[in-house]
């Protein structure tokens, strides 16, 4: 994947001095290269973490000299009442946001529950970051984008409005599938819902990275990462750098580009195509994802499980 640009290379030539931009999962994979290409190219960062000590030893060492600031703050995206302590940290300081970039993400864990039997999985990766989103509204200004780093992993599942906590049997990868789904759909309808305001938003895949994201991952899980060749027969994925993995987010996030745009989902900074139903491939967007009834209703949802919603 040599010929993909790094994030850094994305951001030449864009000055972001005088921006603050928020990014969760700031501190590790992805999202750690997300925060060091927006310092260096000016940007104040915001990059709240659950482990704060931990982020705030690794971004010491990560974010050079020179660059926009970075700050850490606590934030367990599994928690409810953490998400508000933390957006409300936010918006007593008086910041305003240029950028929000929900990278943080957990994947195929085993069978965990939060708050009131939520699965990890669509409380970590959809409603902690629907509800930071919402109750950090009052920060985010006209010309904001917000981006959802979503995956070719919601391929494997639509969200399932039968069963969306898995009461009738857990299954991780559907699991995953279903919270990166509702990454998708969440940016569309914050889009529809924002685009007067000013605001946009934006998903993506940013490519398949090795990363701490695979630490649940087991022997047997070799053929869900597997994906096919041409002649239809299972490879390992085109791994890409953690650098050239940050690069559709932050292009997301900065390109002139998507002026006048929201609501798509990216891959290798550009729009990606629609793909049919079947089998999860490395690229491409389900139309499932970019229902705006679907999303819409998802937007009802998550309002109502998480008791917030700054846009109605
Ligand atoms: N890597 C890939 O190949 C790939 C492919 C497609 C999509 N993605 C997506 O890319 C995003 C970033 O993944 P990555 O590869 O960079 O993984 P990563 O290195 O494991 O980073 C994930 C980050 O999310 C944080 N996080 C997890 N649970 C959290 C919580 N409850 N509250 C706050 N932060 C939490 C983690 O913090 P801790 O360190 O404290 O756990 C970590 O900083 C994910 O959304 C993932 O779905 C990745």
């Amino acid at each position: 994947m040599s010929g993909l640009p790094a994030a850094a290379e994305v951001l030449d030539g864009i000055d972001l001095t005088g921006r603050t931009a928020l990014v969760t999962g700031g501190y590790s994979g992805i999202g750690i290269e997300v925060v060091r290409a927006l310092a260096g190219a000016g940007a104040q960062v915001l990059a709240p973490a659950r482990r704060p000590d931990k982020a705030a030893s690794v971004l010491a060492g990560a974010v050079s000299t020179g660059a926009g600031g970075v700050e850490v703050g606590a934030l367990d995206l599994a928690d409810q009442d953490s998400v508000a302590t933390y957006a409300e940290s936010v918006l007593a300081a008086g910041r305003s946001l240029d950028i929000v970039i929900n990278s943080a993400g957990v994947m195929a864990c085993p069978e965990t529950r939060v708050a009131d039997g939520w699965e990890l999985q669509l409380a970590t990766n959809h409603l902690g970051h629907y509800a930071l989103v919402n109750r950090l509204w009052p920060a985010i200004g006209a010309g904001a984008r917000v981006v959802s780093v979503s995956s070719t992993g919601h391929h494997l599942s639509d969200f399932r409005w039968d069963d969306p906590w898995f009461e009738d049997g857990y299954d991780k990868w559907l699991a995953y599938g279903q919270s990166k789904t509702a990454n998708v759909l969440f940016a569309v309808h914050l889009d529809a819902l924002a685009r007067e305001q000013g605001v946009r938003a934006f998903s993506l895949h940013p490519g398949a990275i090795l990363t701490p994201l695979g630490r649940h991952l087991q022997a047997e899980d070799l053929d869900a990462v597997m994906t096919l060749d041409e002649d239809g027969k299972p490879v390992l994925p085109d791994f890409r750098s953690p650098e050239q993995g940050a690069a559709t987010a932050v292009w997301a996030a900065t390109s002139p580009e998507l002026d006048g745009r929201g609501g798509d989902y990216l891959e290798d900074c550009a729009i990606a195509e629609v793909v049919p139903d079947g089998p999860q491939t490395t690229y491409g967007v389900r139309g499932y994802a970019l229902d705006p009834d679907a999303a819409a209703r998802l937007w009802t949802w998550s309002a109502e499980v998480t008791g917030v919603d700054a846009l109605r």
